[in-house]
């Protein structure tokens, strides 16, 4: 199986309850390594660019104000299959739904404040790291 790099945010919620670490243990654990990791606040130009492709949705605006709410954890992870074993991982977006024992089931608050973001393709995963990260940046 393919090793593949995959983009991650620990959202706001989770740092402001000091989850990083726990979160990126079930990284760890599932076998997902962290090559790349900063933590940023990020800017309401920067969520709302990321974000772009939900700018019609009814829940974009609230959505900004929650990532820019807080300092957020920008990472890539790598390992096999990383883009599907992290949406495993991650769980379903509504942490009502998410199975148990997934990052969402065990730490998420609601659908907006659900901890993690991770990257839905390959080819979305490309461009959310380019996003945030310089290549010299992600040491694997
Ligand atoms: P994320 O994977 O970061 O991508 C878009 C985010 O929009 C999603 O996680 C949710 O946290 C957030 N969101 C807020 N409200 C909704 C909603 N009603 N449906 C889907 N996503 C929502």
């Amino acid at each position: 199986m393919a090793i593949e790099r995959t983009f991650s945010i620990i959202k706001p919620d989770a740092t402001r309850r000091n989850l990083t670490g726990k979160i990126n243990a079930v990284f760890e654990e599932a076998g997902l390594r962290v090559v790349a990791q900063k933590r940023i606040q990020m800017t309401t130009a920067q969520a709302e660019s990321f974000y772009g492709v939900h700018s019609a949705r009814g829940f974009f605006r609230d959505l900004v104000n929650f990532m820019t709410s807080g300092p957020v954890v920008v990472q890539v992870l790598e390992g096999e299959n990383a883009v599907a074993r992290n949406r495993e991982l991650m769980g379903a977006t509504d942490p009502s739904k998410a199975d148990a024992g997934t990052i969402r089931a065990l730490f998420a608050e609601n659908i907006e404040a659900n901890s993690v973001h991770g990257s839905d393709s390959p080819e979305n995963a490309a461009i959310e790291i380019a996003y945030f990260f310089a290549g010299l940046e992600i040491v694997g």
